[in-house]
């Protein structure tokens, strides 16, 4: 089990500020949501707590010890896996290749694909063969995710894996981050833009606004109309 803790980080690209002292905390065996306009820093929260990008301030721990500037093979490796906005899969290699990929930071005996990712997205077993770049978005999302369980994680870090997608595999998405919740005791971050989604299925939410923590709370605040008021254009 991880506990992920933000404290009062700041990160810059170049002179721009893009993250200004933020904190939250998320809990194993529990969704926590990020929530946020465009533009506000919601990947560049993803990228500092995967060690994609540097921050300036602050600590990002797990379980309480410090992850410092360690690179991201070594945050993979504690049981951080990323699931990057856009996806990114390998578009020439196959759906089988594309979950191997996750093989390369496990011990030699763990390397097979778990049954479960196939029983949480059912098409990559009818699919296996299929190139991943032939996908539709949605199925290049479920693989997206197949692929970073791969790698037996604790903390699963999700960047908009609603976006662009059709609403019954959105649907099928959402049940699986919940069954990861119940029945692995994952730890689950998740930034999103689609409201509904989030109220859900989040046990946590925090609004970010223009790099900042703006309010935080439970699910049910996402109705709050000044909670709102940071998210609606
Ligand atoms: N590599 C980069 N170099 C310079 N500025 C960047 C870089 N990546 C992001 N930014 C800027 O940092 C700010 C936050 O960007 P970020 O991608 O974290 O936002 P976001 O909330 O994920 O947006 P979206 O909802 O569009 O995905 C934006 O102003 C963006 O232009
Ligand atoms: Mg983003």
């Amino acid at each position: 089990m991880l506990q992920l803790s933000v404290e009062k980080v700041d990160l810059f690209y170049g002179a721009a500020q893009a993250l200004r002292q933020v904190s939250l905390t998320a809990e194993p065996r529990s969704i926590t949501c990020v929530l946020g306009r465009n533009g506000t820093g919601k990947s560049s929260l993803l990228r500092a707590i995967t060690g994609h990008q540097p921050i300036s301030n602050g600590e990002i721990c797990l379980n309480q010890r410090t992850l410092g500037s360690a690179a991201p093979f070594t945050r993979a490796a504690k049981g951080i896996a990323y699931v990057p906005q856009g996806r990114e899969i390998f578009p020439l290699l196959s759906v089988e290749e594309n979950l191997q990929t996750g093989f390369a930071r496990l011990p030699r005996g763990e390397r097979h694909i778990p049954e479960y990712v196939f029983d949480l997205f059912p098409v990559l077993k009818d699919m296996m063969g299929r190139r991943g770049g032939d996908l539709s978005g949605g199925q290049q999302q479920q693989l997206a995710i197949g692929r970073a369980l791969v790698t037996r994680p604790k903390l699963l870090v999700l960047d908009e894996p609603t976006e662009g997608i059709q609403p019954s595999i959105i649907k099928d998405i959402g049940r699986a981050i919940q069954h990861l919740r119940n029945e692995f005791g994952l730890t689950i971050l998740l930034v999103e833009q689609y409201l509904d989604f989030c109220r859900e299925l989040a046990d946590r939410v925090y609004i970010l606004d223009r790099g900042e923590v703006v309010a935080h709370g439970v699910a049910e605040d996402l109705d709050r109309d000044d909670v709102r008021a940071h998210l609606t254009v």
